[in-house]
């Protein structure tokens, strides 16, 4: 097994926990270690998660793309460091929290409950999500759908 496979597997076993973990024993459980996306786009989790992204969706795209939205292109997100997308002009509070900010699933949780909580004077205009399921259901869409095609 190769290091890149072995990372995907490692990954979407970490999902799997993840979702059993946020869903108890009812939730469908699909860790598909064999293709690129852990993720069930049956589930519930995915589809309540592709409506949360609607408040996202003005300003950030999911997949590479040539236009820049108001917010940093999100594709790769999974264990990204924080402020890499070379196209878009951050703010200095963003880049300067950059070298020890990498976004895994806990450090995006916090994010989407309060990103002026993670990093202040950050210039995304977006209060935050307060239901804890509601982030992990959206942390299950990204993840879905920032993965490589
Ligand atoms: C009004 C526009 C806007 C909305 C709505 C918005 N964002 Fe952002 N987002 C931004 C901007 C601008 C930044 C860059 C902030 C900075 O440089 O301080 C950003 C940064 C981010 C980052 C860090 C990216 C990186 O490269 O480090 C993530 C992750 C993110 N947003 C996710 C989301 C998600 C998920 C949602 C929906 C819940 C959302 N954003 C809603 C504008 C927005």
């Amino acid at each position: 097994m190769n290091a890149r496979r072995w990372t995907l597997v490692r990954r979407a076993l970490a999902s799997a926990v993840v979702l059993v973990l946020a869903t108890g024993a009812h939730g469908p459980v699909h860790a598909q270690a064999s293709t690129q996306k852990s993720v069930d786009v049956n589930s519930p989790e995915y589809k309540r998660g592709r409506l949360l992204y609607i408040q996202c969706r003005a300003c950030h795209d999911l997949q590479p793309s040539e236009i820049e939205k108001i917010g940093p292109n999100l594709a790769g997100l999974m264990g990204r460091k924080a402020a890499a997308d070379a196209a878009f002009a951050y703010s200095p509070a963003l880049q300067a929290a950059a070298s020890k900010l990498v976004w895994d699933k806990a450090t995006l949780d916090r994010w989407l409950e309060k990103p002026a909580a993670v990093v202040p004077g950050n210039t995304m205009a977006f209060a935050g999500i307060s239901n804890p399921a509601d982030r992990v259901a959206l942390l299950a869409y990204l993840e879905a759908e920032t993965s490589a095609r």
